[in-house]
Formats: structure tokens, sequence, C-alpha cells
């Protein structure tokens, strides 16, 4: 894990041709005749399928985060991730489908927030002169990615395997602990309730693109 020093923050905070006709190209969004019909119908099904997808995204990121307090909902995804490491610890050397199945979703949780953190979070940490943190944090998103790597590409029988998801479990709690105790506090209250609340906002744009 890199080394990091601890600072306190200051938180100061197209059209195409739609004739149809023939003398014209047409375009596959020409409303004229039967073309226009099947791409009407292309078009629908495209907004259901559309609508569905946005449904799920929502489903996946969680009502919680679109509406909550972003340290909480930030807070929150610590946990889920900490829990899927502790399902991964209670594995045997023989259960290797699982291992890999769990690896998979730590790695889409983590990288999800990762999205959040380096690109919103952090961003403003640095606008709120704690710059500092802001990068010994991201550093640490780089190791996390190389331990998440090793364990991807050993093999998940290997007796090694699990001590080293364990360790970059405890690397991942000590990361959350320092965030959640100091640096989301002391970055929450530098910052107005508005300002609190597009930077909620703005996070949960920035999952919604990963879920
Ligand atoms: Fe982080
Ligand atoms: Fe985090």
């Amino acid at each position: 894990m890199a080394t990091r020093t601890r600072s306190k923050s200051s938180n100061d905070t197209r059209t195409g041709d739609r004739s149809g006709g023939n003398g014209g190209r047409r375009s596959a969004f020409g409303w004229g005749g039967q073309t226009g019909v099947i791409a009407a119908a292309a078009m629908a099904g495209a907004a259901v399928g559309i609508a569905a997808n946005l449904g799920r995204k929502f489903v996946v990121q969680g009502i919680g985060a679109s509406a909550g307090d972003w340290s909480e909902a930030l807070a929150a995804e610590h946990q889920l991730v900490l829990a899927l490491f502790d399902k991964l610890g209670a594995t045997s050397d023989e259960q290797t489908w699982m291992r890999a199945h769990l690896l998979t979703k730590i790695k889409n949780a983590l990288g999800k927030h990762a999205l959040e953190e380096e690109n919103v979070l952090y961003p403003v940490l640095r606008r709120a002169n704690a710059a500092h943190d802001a990068d010994a944090l991201n550093g640490e998103h780089g190791y996390v990615k190389t331990y998440l790597y090793e364990l991807e590409t050993t093999a998940k029988d290997d007796p090694g395997w699990l001590a080293k998801a364990r360790e970059l479990r405890a690397m991942l709690e000590e990361h959350m602990r320092m965030e959640e105790d100091e640096v989301f506090p002391a970055l929450r209250a530098g910052l107005s309730e508005e300002q609190n609340a597009e930077l909620s906002r703005a996070i949960n744009r920035e999952g919604l693109k990963l879920a």
C-alpha cells in the first residue's frame, strides 16, 4: 500500500435526408412509406430497451444512492465490498468457481466505486485544498488494482491465493476507514448544503455509467 501522510483538509470547498424521396439519399430515419414504419417500430423498440436498461441501472446503482448523502452512499458501497470479501474468505481451495465469481463481483463493485471517487470526489477534494489526501487515496486505488490483477491471474486453488485476498481486504479496510473517518467528514463539513447535494448528484451520475 502506498505510504501516505495524512493531511487535514482546510475544506474551504446528424440529420439524414428525411424526405424519403426517390431522388434523394434515403435515410434510415426517413418517415415516408414502409421504411418509415419499420424505422418507427425499430425506434419504439429501442426506446423500450433503453427504458429497461435505465431501470436496471437505477436498481444496480440503488435508490438510496440517488436520494441520499454522497458520503453515506460511498460508505454503503464500502460495506458491500467488505461483505463480498467475507464470502470469499469462507471459500475452500476446491471452490475455484466461487472464488472467480466473487472476485468478478468485487472487481465490478470496486470499478464503479473507483470511478465515482477518482472522477468526482477526488477532484472536489483537490479543489478544496486537500490535494494531498486525494493523491494518496488515488495512489492506493492503483495498488488495489494491482492486487486484483494478481488475484485474477493466479490459480484460484493456489495455496497463497486466499492469504493474498485477505491482505487486500485489510488494505481496503484501512483505506475505507481513512475515507469514512477523516476525509469524508472534513470535506462534507467544508461544503455548503447545496454543494453537498450537487456532489451527491454528480457521484450518482458517475456511478450510473458503470451500473
Ligand atoms: Fe477510495
Ligand atoms: Fe471509497
